[in-house]
């Protein structure tokens, strides 16, 4: 794997965006898995002032979100789609026809997850998957445990994700979360990874999952399998490993 230690938080979603611009400007056509939550949502926002500074085509990716929170409408802020259409798809003028997300509200959700899956992973294997890890090790909503060889399936949220989302955006205490989440053998199906972490409540899973043994207890260490994977890490999320290094 190869890693990548940032000079400072701001360089970190820099170079972080940078993966993704490069990758839409070498590929046009590019299939680009994104992923939530605080970290990416820093890198996001590099990606647009990247993409402001010197615009490039942006009408023939596709985009889209390797998990999402079912039992949530798409408007609430806790959506990944709604993140996601916010953050990236409607500042990069991406057509909403190749933003592709799964329906928190599919009657079926089994079958939703192998829709999915059929049009973002499988013979449609993203050229890049952007990943950020829990504290816990998580891919995705891939929580410890999870066998290596999961295809899409709902998971469960952690709890101290489950408590800030439910806090931040008034989600009532009977509404059921899941996460949706493209499984491991999914993930590790993608072409290229950039997995990103910052912050020192980071630093001691990054040791684990990239210079511990990999292990299901740590679904991220599945990462150092994988033959074309870099971390970008700012760096506090790196103190740690760099006595491996
Ligand atoms: C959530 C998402 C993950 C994301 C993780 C990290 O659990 N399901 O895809 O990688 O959060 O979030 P943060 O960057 O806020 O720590």
């Amino acid at each position: 794997m190869k890693i990548t230690i940032a000079k400072s938080l701001d360089d970190f979603y820099k170079q972080s965006a940078e993966r993704i611009a490069s990758k839409i400007i070498e590929k046009p056509k590019s299939i680009i898995g994104l992923s939530t939550g605080r970290t990416t949502g820093g890198i996001h926002k590099a990606l647009v002032e990247l993409y402001r500074e010197k615009p490039f085509d942006t009408s023939q990716v596709t985009v889209f979100g390797l998990d999402e929170v079912t039992n949530i409408s798409r408007e609430c802020k806790a959506s990944c789609y709604w993140l996601l259409l916010n953050q990236v798809v409607e500042p990069l003028g991406i057509p909403l026809s190749n933003f592709i997300m799964p329906d928190p509200f599919a009657k079926d959700l089994q079958r939703e997850c192998r829709k999915f899956e059929d049009r973002v992973s499988n013979d449609n294997a993203s050229d890049l998957q952007m990943l950020g890890i829990g504290e816990n090790g998580h891919i995705g909503f891939n929580q410890p445990g999870t066998p290596f060889g999961s295809t899409t399936w709902i998971s469960y949220l952690d709890d101290s994700l489950d408590e800030r989302l439910r806090r931040e955006n008034n989600i009532a205490p009977d509404v059921k979360m899941g996460g949706l989440t493209l499984g491991i053998k999914n993930i590790m199906w993608s072409k290229k990874i950039v997995l990103v972490a910052s912050g020192k409540n980071k630093a001691d899973i990054i040791e684990k999952a990239l210079f511990g043994p990999v292990s299901e207890d740590v679904p991220a260490s599945v990462l150092q399998l994988h033959p074309d994977c870099e971390a970008i890490l700012d760096p506090e999320a790196a103190q740690q490993i760099v006595k491996h290094l």
